[in-house]
């Protein structure tokens, strides 16, 4: 069982709402790597117990009652997911995860529309996931890869992409929210502006769409990847949404089980889309736990979890700029961070900062962050990030603070402490 908001106005006791989450008590620890994977309530945990020990059996390819039920589980986990980002469920292919997502756009998309000579834009700012796949692509057509640069507080400037683009570019695929930076890219206009130009655009939502809105028809997204792990789901899980128009005009991916209509010797037809890819047993435990993970979201309510991931960030940010010799990357604005906060700090390496989290039972994530040409780009080979999530606590931010300004004199600098 998880929290019931019988009160949908405010937010109930924290502790409350604490308690969904074992691991949080467990493991005794300020969990702050929430963009690497987010923790797990308790209610998504039993739902996949549930499957498991209820109705797991193949799903599509059984005929008895538990396989039918494992069947109507995993379609009801799609249009729950479908739901979640306003599309239609046959819009929704369930994945691994963000990057396998990406790699079947970029696979499958490659092999609809690039040519020798056709260019892909993708920008310096990428999680490795939404930059080797192309990178892959582009070597197999011996097409190009092009890279916009972000801006100081780390968002695209449209009227960059703008002159970017020619009547060679095929692909757009950018960040909606760096990994570094936390800042929520312009995604509408800067897809207007590679459709303008005849291209597509495919936006990486791993980190954004487990923290704000996501309206893809608004946005006017071809595609948008994401995980469900980030969001409360189990690992294993994963959604690449995709225009149904676009989706069939795609060659499959993988290819075997249930992905296709008829086969024969000579000729094999596919099944319609999104069964076309997913070949092979299907993630049914995951998906529909994944599910239960996205009614918790909805229960909760993006916009008042953007609310209080915002207050939390503000805190640190705020924390953060008081203490000397900590560079903060990105905005100076704390609304720009939704919940990431990415540093550096003088002169200590990131490992040992995050030793000494670690020693004062605290996580965070250390090192180039699968984000290595942004890092060569910002001229700094690695960086601490600390990452909220509405579970965490302002007691938790200020003791994330106090470890932080008591770094450098633990390393034998000799700065004053400000906190
Ligand atoms: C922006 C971004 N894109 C893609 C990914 C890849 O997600 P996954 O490891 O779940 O495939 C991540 C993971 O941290 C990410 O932050």
């Amino acid at each position: 069982m998880c929290t019931e908001w019988t009160e949908m106005a405010r937010w109930p006791d924290i502790e409350n709402v604490r308690r969904d989450f074992p691991l949080l008590k467990n493991a005794g620890i300020a969990y702050l790597d929430n963009s690497a994977t987010s923790q797990k309530p308790l209610c998504v945990l039993e739902k996949e117990k549930e499957y498991y020990e209820n109705y797991n059996a193949n799903p599509f390819r059984g005929l008895y009652g538990i396989s039918v039920k494992a069947t109507d589980a995993y379609e009801e986990a799609r249009a729950a997911a479908a739901e979640f980002i306003h599309a239609a469920p046959e819009e929704i292919i369930f994945t691994r995860n963000a990057s396998e997502s990406l790699n079947l756009a970029a696979y499958s998309l490659g092999e609809l529309l690039i040519r020798e000579g056709d260019e892909i834009i993708t920008s310096v700012a990428e999680h490795h996931s939404n930059l080797l796949p192309w990178q892959q692509l582009a070597a197999r057509k011996g097409a190009s890869v092009r890279y916009m640069e972000p801006e100081a507080d780390g968002s695209f400037d449209p009227e960059k992409l703008r002159e970017m683009m020619n009547d060679k570019v095929r692909i757009v695929s950018l960040t909606a929210m760096s990994n570094l930076f936390g800042t929520l890219n312009d995604v509408k206009t800067l897809a207007k502006i590679a459709h303008e130009s005849g291209s597509v655009y495919i936006a990486d939502g791993a980190q954004s769409v487990p923290h704000t809105v996501t309206d893809v028809k608004e946005l006017d997204v071809d595609m948008i990847a994401f995980s469900g792990h980030k969001m409360l789901g189990p690992m294993g899980i994963g959604v690449l949404y995709g225009k149904k128009e676009l989706l069939e005009k795609m060659p499959p991916f993988l290819t075997g089980g249930e992905m296709i209509t008829t086969v024969t010797l000579e000729k094999t037809v596919y099944a319609p889309v999104p069964h076309k890819f997913e070949a092979g047993t299907v993630n049914a435990g995951g998906a529909i736990a994944f599910a239960e993970a996205l009614r918790y979201l909805t229960k909760t309510g993006l916009k008042r979890i953007e609310e209080r991931e915002k207050m939390l960030t503000t805190l640190a940010v705020e924390g953060i700029k008081k203490i000397p010799n900590v560079l903060l990357i990105g905005s100076e604005r704390p609304e720009d961070h939704h919940g990431i906060v990415t540093f550096k700090i003088e002169g200590v390496h990131p490992h040992d900062v995050s030793s000494i989290f670690s020693d004062e039972n605290i996580a965070v994530r250390a090192g180039h962050h699968c984000a290595q040409p942004l890092h060569r780009f910002l001229g700094i080979p690695s960086t601490t990030r600390a990452s909220f999530m509405f579970y965490n606590t302002e007691e938790e931010v200020e003791r994330f603070l106090h470890v932080l300004a008591s770094i450098r004199g633990r390393m034998g600098y000799a700065d004053e402490n400000l906190l």
